[in-house]
């Protein structure tokens, strides 16, 4: 049984609310398999590890964290947890998201089978973040033909256009 808390110590998961069966398919405990790819003009090639837990309670919303890892040093790295939400009855998705880098963000999209694609409707950062800055970013999900779950992101900073960051295929635990 899955706990919700402190609070609510016997509370098992609830049945799924349907309105995100369209996003069910994203849910679980998922670990990177192979490693990420980290690619963008600026940066060396790297690669990373990543644990995805993609929850829900109840209520008509997903719950994410992305932790990333080093591969070699197993030293935290990226990390990352929100929500997200479909507008019920369609299949407008918002995903909102909090990173430790300093950014809050919201994308917005749509949830088409098995793949999701979404892209900034508004980034917030901290004041004093680091150069360049992130001005646009680009996500797509999908469930591919194996069963594994993709994730693509893409970002246009202060100094680039609209290119690849990241790409990782996770297998379900
Ligand atoms: C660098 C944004 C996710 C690893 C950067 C840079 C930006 C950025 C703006 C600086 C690029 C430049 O110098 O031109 C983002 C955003 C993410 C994200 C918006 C999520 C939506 C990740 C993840 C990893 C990662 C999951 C995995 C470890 C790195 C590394 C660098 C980098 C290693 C270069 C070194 C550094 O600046 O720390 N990222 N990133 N990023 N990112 Fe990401």
């Amino acid at each position: 049984p899955y706990l919700n808390g402190l609070l609510a110590p016997d509370c098992e998961t609830p049945k799924m609310n349907p309105v995100i069966e369209p996003l069910s398919w994203m849910l679980g405990t998922w670990l990177s398999d192979p490693p990420g790819d980290g690619i963008y003009p600026t940066l060396e090639p790297f690669h990373y590890l990543e644990e995805v837990h993609i929850t829900h309670v109840g209520q008509p919303m997903l719950n994410f964290s992305f932790n990333a890892f080093h591969p070699d040093t197993k030293k935290p790295m990226h990390r990352e947890c929100g929500f997200i939400r479909l507008k019920p009855d369609s299949n407008k998705v918002a995903f909102v998201s909090a990173q430790n880098t300093g950014i809050v963000e919201v994308e917005e999209g749509e949830v088409n089978g098995q793949e999701l694609c979404i892209a900034s409707h508004s980034i917030a950062r901290i004041s004093f973040a680091a150069e360049p800055r992130v001005e646009q970013i680009m996500r797509t999900f999908r469930l591919n033909a194996e069963g594994r779950l993709e994730q693509t992101v893409s970002m246009a900073t202060t100094t680039q256009p609209m290119t690849q960051h990241l790409h990782i295929t996770y297998k379900k635990v």
